[in-house]
């Protein structure tokens, strides 16, 4: 999404928990001739979150997209699920729910606390996810379509219909026996 971004002339501001990755992409836009800074950013701390944000208004004033995409594959909650509807301030929000795309999501253990490590620290089952596989330039132009015509979801795989299709009958059943 940041070379996508970058493509179009948006000036970047990368926040990442890692520093190896924030150097790379930083290095990357630049080599190509675009704006970026990186911060170190734990967005699991609110604080933390700040510092990408004010480094964003000194460098360039405004903010027009933010992408809330840190993410990890092992223990979701504290790092993939806070969010917020900011409808009431006029901005527009698009939901990415990919299946597979071909990222680093497999190597997140890397930025695993000490404090959410298991005690048998085996390597973690290799997890298959259903559908193909996109690239992740796919996924960038689907969220940047998504972006310009203001559309909430962003469903990366027509294979997720089936399943989404079973979770609202099962909603639904609930439902009526609910009512029953
Ligand atoms: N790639 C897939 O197949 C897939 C499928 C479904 C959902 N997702 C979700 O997509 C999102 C993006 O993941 P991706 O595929 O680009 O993976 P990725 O690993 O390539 O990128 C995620 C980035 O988040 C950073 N990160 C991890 N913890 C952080 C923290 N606490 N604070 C700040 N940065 C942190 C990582 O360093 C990494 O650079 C994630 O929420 C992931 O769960 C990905």
């Amino acid at each position: 999404m940041v070379d996508r971004l970058a493509r179009e002339g948006a000036k970047v501001v990368i926040a990442d928990v890692d520093e190896r990755v924030l150097a790379a992409v930083v290095a990357s836009v630049r080599a190509r001739g675009g704006e970026a800074i990186g911060v170190r950013t734990d967005v699991t701390e609110l604080a933390s979150v700040q510092a990408p944000a004010d480094r964003a208004f000194a460098a360039f004033g405004k903010v027009h997209v933010l992408c809330n995409n840190a993410g990890v594959a092992l223990w979701l909650l504290g790092v993939n699920l806070p969010g917020g509807d900011l409808k009431p301030y006029g901005i527009g929000v698009s939901i990415l729910c990919p299946m597979g795309v071909a990222t680093q999501i497999r190597a997140s253990e890397r930025n695993r606390p000490a404090d959410l490590r298991n005690e048998a620290a085996s390597a973690p089952e290799r997890v298959e996810l259903m559908g193909c596989t996109l690239g992740p330039e796919t996924a960038a132009d689907m969220v940047f379509g998504a972006i310009q015509a203001n559309r909430l979801f962003v469903i990366t795989h027509e294979e997720s219909l089936e399943p989404f299709r079973r979770r609202a009958e099962r909603l639904e059943q609930a439902v009526r026996e609910t009512k029953a």
